[in-house]
């Protein structure tokens, strides 16, 4: 009994030595994987942006203090600049992890902070001791918090401008002046209190007037500020109420011009970005937009179904709280490609034959894939906003160009059997030369405007449409495109996709609801609505 267990326990060992082993190979594996992961290209380049970065600053701020011999001054900021660009680095890979892969956007706050510092560093010196002197750090911080906001999110945007308000604190320095003892705190809140104003503020700029009411609300908090914290100095002399005053109205007017001159800057900021904020993209929905007159010129089918996926995909945006009006334009221009050859597209048809009937299901998908690349290439041309061009390439992802894949299989099919009458066709077609050739979704908007896309062609064959029928054809679309694989890159939740299916299903039965069918009653009377509904239904 001993023996058999003895002999059972060696089985045992000997069964899970090469599970051992695996687990020793899986290590090493993800040990490799690390190392390599650490020294991706991506990586590299971060690391080295991230140096300039602290270089840059580290420079802006020893302007003066080497000058002076104040090396222990310098030493210490240089420490604190370290430190804050390790918060910030750590802050951006947990908050804006796109930086890694985006170098142009990630070197672009490079430049900005670097420059606004020098802006305040410099404007601090050749002020003197005058008491505007600290407004050039107030309206600076205001600045790149409405820069941040604009170009990136509401979170980063806190996050970095703390970080901008350290520095700027930094480049101001101690000034020998004895009206306010707490000169380095009272800057830093003021500041901080202008940036965080216009971080939550500032969502998106729809009007005009949105960047001069967000700046006029951050002078007057600005304004209170600095007219609260100088009397936090409990230990001193108290500060003499004029002068705080005045200095709190420099800090004010520092916020509300920094706003002015925002609204010059604008346009730069949307090229240094690769942005475009939600006026840019106002402006790209007028149907005077050249680009739009000219579908709907030569491809008025495409350009209905842009708008009819435009509505669509808004609301359903909205329904999960991403950008509408990002998606709503993105829809307007997803298909431009389909301007050069618009006949080959059944919406365009209008009852003509179909021109594929003469073609050969290979030509028919070349021609039928190459929208995408046309698409792309007349947005570059028309120069659209880049944040528009992801809507063009990734609208149909990777996915099959199924009636033509099952058109070229069943002419296979039938052109005979191996043997005695060769087959004319030589190899079955594969899923893979049907296919688009991608990229998937990688944001969230894409992903609802490659759903919308294809429930809306999906619905729009459908003979009698009932809210039901609409419901099961956006939910197994929806199912397609998921275990197909095409969200993998986006950062899409299975509750937003059903949110997002909700909303698709009750924009598309509005749409269609002159279509829709009313119960027949079992007598075989059709069951009219209440007059009151049926005025409902028809306006
Ligand atoms: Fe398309
Ligand atoms: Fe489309």
């Amino acid at each position: 009994m001993a023996a058999s267990r003895r002999v059972g326990g060696m089985a045992l060992l000997r069964k899970t030595s090469p599970r051992r082993d695996q687990v020793r190979r899986n290590i090493g594996t993800e040990r490799s994987l690390w190392c390599s992961r650490l020294m991706d290209a991506d990586v590299i380049i971060s690391l080295l942006i991230w140096l300039a970065f602290v270089a840059l600053c580290i420079g802006v701020l020893s302007f003066g203090l080497a000058q002076q011999g104040r090396y222990r001054a310098l030493a210490a900021s240089s420490l604190i600049v370290v430190f804050a660009a390790v918060g910030g680095g750590l802050y951006a890979y947990h908050y804006q992890n796109r930086l890694l892969r985006n170098h142009a956007k990630a070197l672009a706050l490079v430049v900005l902070f670097p420059a606004l510092l020098a802006v305040t560093k410099l404007g601090s010196l050749s002020s003197g001791n005058a008491l505007w002197g600290l407004g050039w750090g107030v309206g600076t911080a205001v600045l790149t918090a409405i820069i941040l906001v604009i170009a990136y999110d509401q979170r980063f945007a806190i996050g970095m401008s703390a970080l901008y308000c350290v520095l700027a604190s930094l480049a101001v320095g101690p000034k020998p002046d004895q009206a306010f003892q707490l000169q380095g705190m009272r800057l830093f809140l003021t500041m901080i209190a202008g940036a965080a104003v216009c971080c939550f503020t500032l969502k998106e700029i729809r009007t005009r007037m949105k960047l001069l009411e967000v700046s006029a609300l951050a002078a007057a908090v600005v304004f209170l500020t600095a007219m609260a914290v100088p009397y936090l100095n409990f230990l001193g002399e108290p500060p003499k109420g004029l002068t705080v005053f005045q200095a709190s109205g420099y800090y004010a007017c520092a916020a509300f011009l920094a706003g002015l001159l925002m609204q010059s800057l604008l346009p730069l900021i949307e090229k240094l970005f690769r942005i475009a904020t939600s006026m840019t993209l106002l402006d790209y929905s007028d149907a005077n937009q050249a680009l739009l007159k000219k579908l709907a010129m030569e491809a008025p089918g495409t350009f209905s179904h842009s708008l009819l996926i435009g509505s669509i995909a808004e609301a359903a945006a909205e329904a999960v709280g991403c950008n509408g009006l990002l998606c709503r334009v993105g829809a307007y221009y997803h298909d431009i490609g389909k301007i050069n050859k618009p006949k080959y597209f059944t919406e365009n048809e209008m009852g003509s034959t179909s021109k594929h009937k003469e073609l050969s299901p290979a030509m028919s998908q070349l021609i039928i894939v190459g929208h995408v690349k046309d698409g792309l290439e007349m947005a570059k041309e028309f120069g659209l906003p880049i944040v528009l061009h992801q809507f063009i390439e990734t609208h149909h992802g990777t996915t099959l160009v199924e009636p033509f894949y099952h058109e070229a299989r069943r002419k296979y099919e039938e052109s005979g059997p191996g043997g005695a009458s060769k087959r004319l066709i030589e190899s079955p077609p594969s899923e893979s030369e049907f296919r688009y050739a991608g990229p998937r979704p990688r944001s969230r908007e894409a992903a609802i405007i490659m759903l919308a896309d294809a429930v809306e062609s999906a619905t729009r064959s459908l003979s009698d449409v009932t809210l039901a029928k609409v419901e099961a054809v956006v939910h197994n679309i929806a199912m397609k495109r998921l275990e197909d694989g095409q969200f993998d890159e986006c950062d899409l939740t299975l509750r937003e996709l059903s949110q997002i299916e909700a909303s698709m299903s009750k924009s598309l039965a509005a749409h269609y609801h002159g279509r829709i069918a009313y119960p027949t009653a079992p007598d075989g009377s059709s069951r009219l609505p209440k007059p009151s509904v049926a005025k409902m239904v028809e306006t």
